[in-house]
């Protein structure tokens, strides 16, 4: 495992340091385009690594459509000069006109927008022809996960077709986002998926039957991507996020995403050794997420058994017999268990490639607001 992750000369990195190794990165985007069989089929959220040399560097595979939950990572992708960004996140109250700022800010770029809700629509709708504006838009249909989204149903149908009569907005399809479907076992997640998928599957058929555009059929993260991937419905695009960057939660949990490595590390030191068996890193919760709980934040690399016990906002606290092989300055790499808020910790990455320390790449879109 360190082999893969080594870095020859170390002095540069400030810790706790976060590190993306470029060449790992550009490994995942592979297999992620290997796995879907055509780059048009993916539209991938560029939450986990919210970095603007990302998606330049998933332009260059091919990749040129992106997920964002933040108007900030909606412009990032657009200061990129992509071509197509999702806001997959409902906009309401005083975003409404930020979402209009962005789409004349930023004529390169097809923005697209969420709705499930008839208030949404007539709020979005009524901003953009106003500003004399065309803005995408896709209706959220809720599978199981009940966070976002509308049943299918004829609620739905009567929503969709609202939105497709409302000036302002152009309908463009549906969006199924399953994040609940993220069972351990393979088989088990596929079922489920299938079963929860096939509602949604036939809602856009009564669409098209009814004459209604429904061109874009945009669906799931990591867990259910293999299961999307080897689908061959027609306008269906996959949305992970977390693969691209991967982390020890996926890693651990899904045998089937193996294919993916984490390309997303922190490098921190030892800054006390305060008892016998007491080693302290400056790995706080102000350098990972704090999301899972205590102790299962991350793992340490290559240091012998040991127990997390304690964690504060500057931190990291481990109990082990091996105290005594560490001395304060001593460095450790390791791996998330949920990168995506880790990255958003960071201003910039560290970017490793071939072994050895190439730059920074700034972390762009943790910020809420860039310039709209
Ligand atoms: C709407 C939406 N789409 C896609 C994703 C990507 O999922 P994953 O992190 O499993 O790749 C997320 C993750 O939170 C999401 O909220």
């Amino acid at each position: 495992m360190t082999d893969l992750y080594q870095i020859a000369d170390t002095s540069g990195i400030l810790s706790p340091g976060l590190l993306f190794y470029a060449d790992l990165i550009r490994q995942n985007l592979a297999r992620a385009v290997e796995l879907v069989g055509d780059p048009s089929r993916l539209c991938l959220h560029v939450k986990t690594h919210k970095c603007p040399e990302i998606v330049k560097l998933e332009r260059s595979y091919g990749i040129t459509k992106h997920k964002c939950a933040t108007i900030a990572e909606a412009e990032m992708v657009a200061q990129c000069g992509a071509a197509d960004a999702l806001i997959s996140y409902p906009i309401v109250g005083p975003n409404v006109q930020r979402l209009v700022a962005l789409v004349k800010a930023y004529p390169a770029t097809r923005f697209a927008a969420l709705v499930d809700h008839p208030l949404s629509a007539q709020m979005l709708s009524d901003a953009m022809s106003k500003a004399g504006l065309v803005l995408d838009v896709l209706m959220d249909v809720d599978v199981g996960h009940h966070r976002t989204g509308i049943a299918p149903g004829p609620e739905a149908i009567a929503l969709y077709e609202q939105m497709n009569r409302l000036s302002g907005l152009r309908t463009v399809g549906l969006h199924v986002y399953d994040g609940h479907n993220n069972q351990a076992n393979f088989v088990e997640r596929e079922t489920e998926t299938l079963k929860q998928f096939n509602p949604a599957l036939k809602l856009r058929e009564t669409l098209s039957v009814k004459g209604l555009p429904t061109p874009r059929l945009i669906a799931g993260g990591t867990p259910t991507f293999p299961i999307y991937a080897r689908m061959t419905i027609p306008g269906l695009e996959c949305s992970p996020g977390t693969l691209v960057l991967h982390d020890h939660g996926y890693g651990a949990k899904f045998a089937d995403l193996k294919t993916f490595t984490p390309a997303a590390l922190l490098l921190t030191r030892v800054i006390s050794r305060p008892t016998p068996t007491r080693v302290t890193f400056d790995l706080g919760n102000k350098a990972v997420a704090s999301d899972p709980g205590p102790g299962k934040r991350l793992i340490l690399l290559d240091v012998p058994a040991h127990e997390q016990v304690l964690q504060n906002e500057e931190h990291l606290g481990i109990e082990t017999p091996h105290a005594s092989q560490f001395k304060p300055g001593d460095e450790v790499l390791a791996i998330p268990t949920h990168v995506c808020p880790t990255v958003a910790l960071h201003r910039y990455a560290y970017v490793i490639e071939a072994g050895r320390l190439v730059g920074t790449w700034a972390i762009t879109g943790r910020d809420r607001v860039l310039s709209v």
